[in-house]
Protein backbone atom coordinates (compact mmCIF):
# COMPACT_ATOMS: atom_id res chain seq x y z
CA UNK A 1 0.00 0.00 0.00
CA UNK A 2 1.44 3.51 -0.63
CA UNK A 3 1.99 6.29 1.74
CA UNK A 4 1.33 9.70 1.10
CA UNK A 5 5.31 9.69 0.57
CA UNK A 6 5.01 7.14 -2.09
CA UNK A 7 2.36 9.30 -3.60
CA UNK A 8 4.70 12.19 -3.85
CA UNK A 9 7.50 10.91 -5.10
CA UNK A 10 5.24 9.25 -7.63
CA UNK A 11 4.49 12.72 -8.24
CA UNK A 12 7.78 14.06 -8.36
CA UNK A 13 9.03 11.12 -10.86
CA UNK A 14 5.57 11.49 -13.07
CA UNK A 15 6.45 15.41 -13.12
CA UNK A 16 10.42 14.95 -13.46
CA UNK A 17 9.93 12.45 -16.37
CA UNK A 18 6.88 14.34 -18.07
CA UNK A 19 9.38 17.33 -17.76
CA UNK A 20 12.74 15.33 -19.28
CA UNK A 21 10.28 13.95 -21.96
CA UNK A 22 8.97 17.67 -23.01
CA UNK A 23 12.58 19.37 -23.16
CA UNK A 24 13.57 16.47 -25.41
CA UNK A 25 10.49 16.70 -27.23
CA UNK A 26 11.23 20.50 -27.39
CA UNK A 27 14.60 19.46 -28.40
CA UNK A 28 13.98 17.47 -30.91
CA UNK A 29 11.39 19.81 -32.53
CA UNK A 30 13.53 22.65 -32.39
CA UNK A 31 16.59 20.68 -33.45
CA UNK A 32 14.31 19.82 -36.67
CA UNK A 33 13.38 23.73 -36.75
CA UNK A 34 17.07 25.00 -37.04
CA UNK A 35 17.80 22.26 -39.38
CA UNK A 36 14.98 23.47 -41.42
CA UNK A 37 15.16 27.04 -41.04
CA UNK A 38 19.23 26.32 -42.08
CA UNK A 39 17.76 24.80 -45.31
CA UNK A 40 15.88 27.34 -46.23
CA UNK A 41 18.16 30.12 -44.86
CA UNK A 42 20.67 28.43 -47.26
CA UNK A 43 18.43 28.06 -50.17
CA UNK A 44 16.35 31.41 -50.09
CA UNK A 45 20.74 33.30 -49.72
CA UNK A 46 21.53 30.93 -52.79
CA UNK A 47 18.23 31.92 -54.52
CA UNK A 48 18.14 35.61 -54.53
CA UNK A 49 18.55 37.06 -57.50
CA UNK A 50 21.27 39.77 -57.98
CA UNK A 51 22.88 42.17 -60.38
CA UNK A 52 26.39 43.67 -60.72
CA UNK A 53 25.89 47.80 -61.06
CA UNK A 54 27.77 50.49 -61.83
CA UNK A 55 27.14 53.72 -60.28
CA UNK A 56 29.11 57.00 -59.05
CA UNK A 57 28.34 58.58 -55.16
CA UNK A 58 29.60 61.65 -54.67
CA UNK A 59 32.05 61.66 -57.73
CA UNK A 60 33.65 57.91 -57.03
CA UNK A 61 32.57 55.34 -59.46
CA UNK A 62 31.71 51.79 -57.63
CA UNK A 63 30.83 48.33 -59.64
CA UNK A 64 29.24 46.71 -56.90
CA UNK A 65 27.26 43.08 -56.98
CA UNK A 66 24.13 43.89 -55.07
CA UNK A 67 20.82 42.03 -54.22
CA UNK A 68 18.03 43.39 -56.34
CA UNK A 69 16.19 43.46 -53.48
CA UNK A 70 18.46 46.17 -51.75
CA UNK A 71 17.27 49.43 -51.35
CA UNK A 72 19.09 52.32 -52.20
CA UNK A 73 19.47 52.59 -48.78
CA UNK A 74 20.48 49.80 -47.96
CA UNK A 75 23.44 49.68 -50.38
CA UNK A 76 24.62 53.30 -49.09
CA UNK A 77 24.12 52.81 -45.50
CA UNK A 78 25.02 49.11 -45.26
CA UNK A 79 27.43 48.56 -48.00
CA UNK A 80 28.97 51.83 -48.76
CA UNK A 81 29.50 52.92 -45.40
CA UNK A 82 27.81 56.47 -45.93
CA UNK A 83 25.65 56.37 -43.04
CA UNK A 84 25.05 60.61 -43.29
CA UNK A 85 22.09 59.67 -45.10
CA UNK A 86 19.14 59.13 -42.84
CA UNK A 87 16.09 56.35 -42.16
CA UNK A 88 13.13 57.32 -40.93
CA UNK A 89 9.59 55.47 -41.96
CA UNK A 90 11.17 53.65 -44.18
CA UNK A 91 8.28 53.60 -46.69
CA UNK A 92 8.55 57.02 -48.26
CA UNK A 93 6.49 58.71 -46.14
CA UNK A 94 9.09 61.15 -44.15
CA UNK A 95 12.09 62.22 -46.79
CA UNK A 96 14.81 61.92 -43.75
CA UNK A 97 16.38 58.99 -46.76
CA UNK A 98 16.29 61.68 -49.17
CA UNK A 99 19.07 61.92 -51.95
CA UNK A 100 19.83 62.81 -55.21
CA UNK A 101 19.84 60.65 -58.22
CA UNK A 102 21.20 62.81 -61.09
CA UNK A 103 20.79 65.74 -59.49
CA UNK A 104 16.97 64.94 -58.70
CA UNK A 105 15.59 63.69 -55.00
CA UNK A 106 14.44 60.88 -54.43
CA UNK A 107 13.27 58.69 -51.44
CA UNK A 108 16.43 55.95 -51.28
CA UNK A 109 14.32 53.36 -49.01
CA UNK A 110 11.94 53.71 -51.95
CA UNK A 111 14.72 53.15 -54.62
CA UNK A 112 16.03 49.72 -55.57
CA UNK A 113 19.68 49.76 -55.75
CA UNK A 114 19.86 48.38 -59.35
CA UNK A 115 17.99 51.47 -60.58
CA UNK A 116 20.72 53.20 -59.70
CA UNK A 117 23.30 51.73 -62.42
CA UNK A 118 24.57 53.88 -64.70
CA UNK A 119 23.52 57.04 -62.61
CA UNK A 120 24.77 59.45 -60.00
CA UNK A 121 24.28 59.82 -56.71
CA UNK A 122 24.82 62.50 -54.46
CA UNK A 123 24.06 61.87 -50.26
CA UNK A 124 24.46 63.87 -47.66
CA UNK A 125 28.25 62.72 -46.89
CA UNK A 126 29.53 64.34 -49.79
CA UNK A 127 28.44 68.06 -49.24
CA UNK A 128 31.36 69.14 -47.60
CA UNK A 129 34.37 68.85 -49.11
CA UNK A 130 37.61 68.88 -47.16
CA UNK A 131 35.57 69.47 -43.93
CA UNK A 132 34.62 72.79 -45.27
CA UNK A 133 30.63 72.69 -45.44
CA UNK A 134 28.50 73.85 -48.06
CA UNK A 135 27.12 77.24 -47.83
CA UNK A 136 23.53 75.58 -47.33
CA UNK A 137 25.09 73.98 -44.52
CA UNK A 138 26.42 76.73 -42.52
CA UNK A 139 22.74 78.20 -42.92
CA UNK A 140 21.31 75.57 -41.69
CA UNK A 141 23.39 75.49 -38.68
CA UNK A 142 23.27 79.47 -38.24
CA UNK A 143 19.35 79.11 -38.20
CA UNK A 144 19.41 76.30 -35.90
CA UNK A 145 17.98 74.29 -38.97
CA UNK A 146 18.88 71.18 -36.71
CA UNK A 147 17.08 70.43 -33.94
CA UNK A 148 17.30 66.55 -33.24
CA UNK A 149 18.59 66.15 -36.31
CA UNK A 150 17.04 63.55 -37.82
CA UNK A 151 15.39 64.99 -40.91
CA UNK A 152 18.72 67.39 -41.42
CA UNK A 153 20.07 65.16 -44.04
CA UNK A 154 17.13 64.72 -46.18
CA UNK A 155 16.21 68.89 -45.97
CA UNK A 156 20.06 69.66 -47.34
CA UNK A 157 19.74 66.72 -50.10
CA UNK A 158 16.43 68.92 -51.32
CA UNK A 159 17.14 72.14 -50.60
CA UNK A 160 20.63 71.36 -52.43
CA UNK A 161 18.69 70.39 -55.50
CA UNK A 162 16.59 73.60 -55.12
CA UNK A 163 19.21 75.67 -55.25
CA UNK A 164 21.29 74.21 -58.11
CA UNK A 165 18.07 74.78 -60.30
CA UNK A 166 16.46 78.12 -59.15
CA UNK A 167 19.23 80.30 -57.47
CA UNK A 168 16.18 82.75 -55.99
CA UNK A 169 13.69 80.42 -54.80
CA UNK A 170 10.65 82.44 -53.24
CA UNK A 171 9.53 81.33 -49.70
CA UNK A 172 6.40 79.28 -51.32
CA UNK A 173 8.99 77.66 -53.51
CA UNK A 174 11.50 76.65 -50.72
CA UNK A 175 8.19 75.60 -48.66
CA UNK A 176 7.43 73.30 -52.13
CA UNK A 177 10.68 71.82 -52.33
CA UNK A 178 10.86 70.47 -48.79
CA UNK A 179 7.06 69.63 -49.25
CA UNK A 180 7.95 65.59 -48.83
CA UNK A 181 10.39 65.99 -46.06
CA UNK A 182 8.70 66.03 -42.55
CA UNK A 183 10.31 67.35 -39.46
CA UNK A 184 8.76 65.59 -36.19
CA UNK A 185 10.74 68.84 -34.38
CA UNK A 186 8.65 70.85 -36.51
CA UNK A 187 11.22 73.43 -36.59
CA UNK A 188 9.73 74.07 -40.51
CA UNK A 189 10.59 77.97 -40.44
CA UNK A 190 13.78 77.92 -39.07
CA UNK A 191 14.62 75.35 -42.30
CA UNK A 192 12.96 77.60 -44.43
CA UNK A 193 15.01 80.74 -42.84
CA UNK A 194 18.63 78.65 -43.75
CA UNK A 195 17.12 77.98 -46.91
CA UNK A 196 16.41 81.90 -47.87
CA UNK A 197 19.67 83.03 -45.72
CA UNK A 198 21.66 80.64 -48.16
CA UNK A 199 20.11 81.62 -51.85
CA UNK A 200 20.46 85.23 -50.43
CA UNK A 201 24.65 84.47 -49.63
CA UNK A 202 25.91 82.30 -52.66
CA UNK A 203 23.36 79.64 -53.10
CA UNK A 204 23.86 75.95 -52.56
S1 LIG B 1 12.87 56.67 -44.62
FE1 LIG B 1 12.50 57.02 -46.70
S2 LIG B 1 10.78 58.31 -46.79
FE2 LIG B 1 11.04 57.86 -44.66
S1 LIG C 1 15.20 68.43 -36.54
FE1 LIG C 1 14.29 66.77 -35.49
S2 LIG C 1 13.09 65.83 -37.04
FE2 LIG C 1 13.75 67.65 -37.93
Amino acid sequence: MKDSHDSELSRREFIGGTGAAIVAANATSLNAQERAGETVGEQALEDVPRSTIALTVNGTEHRIEVEDRWTLTELLRDHLGLTGTRMGCNRGECGSCTVLLDGEPVYSCSTLAVWADGRSVRTVDGLAVNGQVTNLQQAFMNHNAPQCGFCTSGQLMSATALLERNATPTMQEIRQALAGNLCRCSNYNAIVEAVQTAAATGGA
